[in-house]
């Protein structure tokens, strides 16, 4: 093989991720061959002791960064042969590194699963806390980016709850996928050995196990649906963060981010970034890209494995890393914001928030809700012609846009009553907030 071929060809700068899992997979694989007889006891012993050896290297950071090795396959093979000698050679009996690979793969997504699934309910634990201890404060809502109703900010943490809530069931969906063993598929046919299968999987920590070994060895779904899941999540955790940069800008100053979660400018003195906020938005980016690369890498492929695989790996380890710190780091962050209950409150000051609840007023009074709307809609407009608030309106005007309108029924209208008003379902009254809130704590404990 050329120089440049074997360089361009060489996979174990990254591939070395998966180093515990390849460990892990031919141990479980020396026991198969022994129970088959294609190994001796102590030819099993030496080969697990010589694979101890390596993790053992390996996390101590003794492993060597590059030989003759293409990828950690050859590297656990060579470097065990160096170990413990021929023995090594009978390793490889009936495995390829085509089923090798993919089951390493499914057992880092699994193991990345795990962690992440503990990230994620972090997460959703601190959108619980800061519901909780902003049960009471009122908010604007918005629609178009134009101010809607009045909310409780806690039903807009619960808003944050219900996206994070169906990244985790997505969680369990893609776990499910990659828990199925591939291993026996060999190269492409299937092994020719009698090795257990079912074995292996309960080694490996399977709870299935392959049953085409074509479709196993080149079966990649589970890495584009990790992707897909994680992009999922990204866009939530990018509208979120858009949110609060929104929010606590100098213009709104609704919320305060934590100081420690924000830098200041080289040059603005008066700075406080929400630079945590935008990178999350920025690595959105990223786990967007890593997706539509892994769905473009198998697209052309003809069934069963071609070498392109190999290029599912780096993006793979990239999304899991840059979702878990993004948790993590938005778990913190919201941990410590700060609502700014007189500042949200002021900023619907001219009453228009209450617009609905004027209609509804009228509803009551036996208007039909379409003259309702009308009606208030050009007590609004009359209001921002002349700036003044809905509560400013003379009688006069008011009796001249409909005979059903007085100013008791307006200065009737205030933020608490709009949000008590909204007991349904799903809506923003507090009692059904603190309902809300006690239902996620419940989920959040099922897991
Ligand atoms: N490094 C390869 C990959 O990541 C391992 C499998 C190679 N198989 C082969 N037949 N060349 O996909």
């Amino acid at each position: 093989m050329l120089r440049e071929v074997a360089k361009f060809a060489n996979s174990f700068s990254f591939d070395s991720v998966l180093l515990p899992q390849d460990l892990a997979l031919n141990r479980a694989w020396a026991e198969a061959l022994r129970n088959i007889g294609i190994l001796s006891r102590t030819e099993e012993q030496k080969i697990v002791r010589g694979l101890d050896r390596i993790g053992r290297a390996g996390r101590s950071g003794r492993a060597a960064h590059s030989g003759d090795w293409e990828d950690v396959h050859s590297y656990v093979e060579i470097t065990l042969h160096k170990l413990i000698g021929d023995a090594a050679k009978k390793l490889h009996t009936g495995k390829s590194r085509n089923d090798q690979v993919a089951t390493d793969l499914r057992m880092y997504v699994i193991d990345r699963l795990t962690v992440l699934d503990r990230a994620l309910s972090g997460a959703m634990r601190s959108l619980l806390v800061l519901a909780d201890r902003n049960v009471k404060v009122i908010f604007p809502s918005y629609t178009h980016l134009r101010q809607a109703q009045p909310v409780l900010f806690a039903h807009i943490a619960l808003a944050y709850f219900s996206m994070l809530k169906r990244d985790r069931t997505g969680l369990g969906n893609v776990f499910c996928l990659a828990d199925e063993l591939p291993l026996g598929s060999a190269a492409v046919g299937g092994t020719a050995y009698a090795v257990d299968r079912k074995l292996l999987a309960r080694r490996l920590g399977f709870s299935r196990i392959s049953s085409n070994s074509i479709d196993a060895v080149g079966d990649r779904d589970f890495v584009i649906q990790f992707h897909a899941w994680g992009a999922q999540l990204m866009a939530h955790l990018s509208r979120i963060s858009e949110d609060l940069i929104l929010w606590s800008s100098d213009e709104w100053g609704f919320i305060q981010l934590p100081a420690e979660y924000c830098t200041g400018s080289s040059l603005l003195p008066q700075k406080l970034n929400p630079d945590v906020l935008e990178l999350i938005r920025g690595k959105t980016a990223r786990v967007v890209g890593n997706a539509v690369q892994s769905l473009a890498l198998v697209k052309g492929l003809p069934t069963s494995y071609s070498r392109d695989l190999q290029e599912d790996k780096e993006s793979l380890f990239s999304t899991a890393e840059t979702v878990e710190s993004c948790l993590k780091l938005i778990s913190g962050l919201l941990g410590g914001l700060r609502v700014d209950a007189r500042r949200s409150v002021a900023a619907m000051s001219k009453g228009f928030v209450l617009a609905t609840d004027l209609a509804d007023a009228l509803v009551e009074r036996g208007v039909p809700f379409r003259e309702a709307h009308g009606a208030v809609s050009a007590m609004v407009r009359w209001c921002i012609e002349n700036d003044r608030g809905m509560k400013e309106v003379p009688e006069a005007v008011l009796r001249e846009i409909s005979t059903r309108l007085d100013r008791r029924l307006v200065q009737g209208l205030s933020l608490e009553a709009s949000v008590r008003r909204r007991s349904n379902i799903g809506g923003t009254s507090p009692s059904e907030v603190r309902r809300q809130i006690r239902e996620a704590r419940k989920d959040l404990l099922k897991g």
